[in-house]
């Protein structure tokens, strides 16, 4: 990844602040891959939320306006969210302007080291998605499938369970 992204996670105390513009990011640059249900958890998380154990979200800011992949534009060119360690929701979306440099998988490595184990329901036909989290270390643990009956799959990383792996597959997020 570029040294001009940095990673950061969100504070408790800004997710008020921030979850106006964290919205529009994931409508504008989702692809419609991040179900309802997940804008439903972004929507309503608070404080307390991102405080508890297994609860992340992480931001990739462009460091230089000038470097970002809309000029002048906000910085944000990343997300990652992960409530109960991924039980609850999990998603990823990049900038389509910055996609295909590395900031996808930074982001889920990130994640996966301050929080120890992740899981995640990818889309079959997500072919970006799978590979990256493929390059972030996670493993396709269990066929599922998604909110829609579309074949998905239940990655897993870290210290991962086959119990949480089956409450992932029974996940309706
Ligand atoms: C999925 C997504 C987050 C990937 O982000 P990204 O920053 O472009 O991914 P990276 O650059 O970190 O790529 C990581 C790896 O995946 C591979 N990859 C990325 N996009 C790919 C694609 N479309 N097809 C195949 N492989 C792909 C990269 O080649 C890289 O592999 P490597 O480590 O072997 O070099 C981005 O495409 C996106 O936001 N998609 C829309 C939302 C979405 O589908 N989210 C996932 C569901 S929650």
């Amino acid at each position: 990844m570029t040294p001009d992204v940095r990673i950061r996670a969100v504070q408790a105390a800004e997710i008020v602040r921030l979850r106006a513009a964290l919205l529009g990011f994931v409508r504008r640059h989702g692809e419609r891959r991040i179900t309802e249900r997940a804008i439903r958890w972004l929507q309503h998380v608070d404080g307390a939320k991102l405080r508890s154990p297994g609860t992340v979200m992480l931001l990739a800011l462009a460091l230089r306006r000038d470097r970002a992949p809309v000029p002048d534009a906000r910085p944000l060119i990343g997300l990652f969210a992960a409530g109960d360690y991924g039980l609850s929701a999990s998603f990823l979306v990049v900038h389509r302007r910055a996609r295909g440099s590395g900031i996808g998988r930074t982001l889920l490595k990130t994640a996966l080291r301050l929080l120890g184990r992740l899981y995640g329901r990818i889309a079959l036909d997500n072919a970006a998605s799978l590979a990256v989290a493929q390059a972030a270390g996670l493993i396709p643990v269990r066929r599922t499938f998604t909110p829609k009956g579309a074949p998905a799959v239940v990655v897993a990383g870290g210290d991962w369970t086959e119990e949480e792996v089956r409450q992932c597959a029974r996940s309706v997020f």
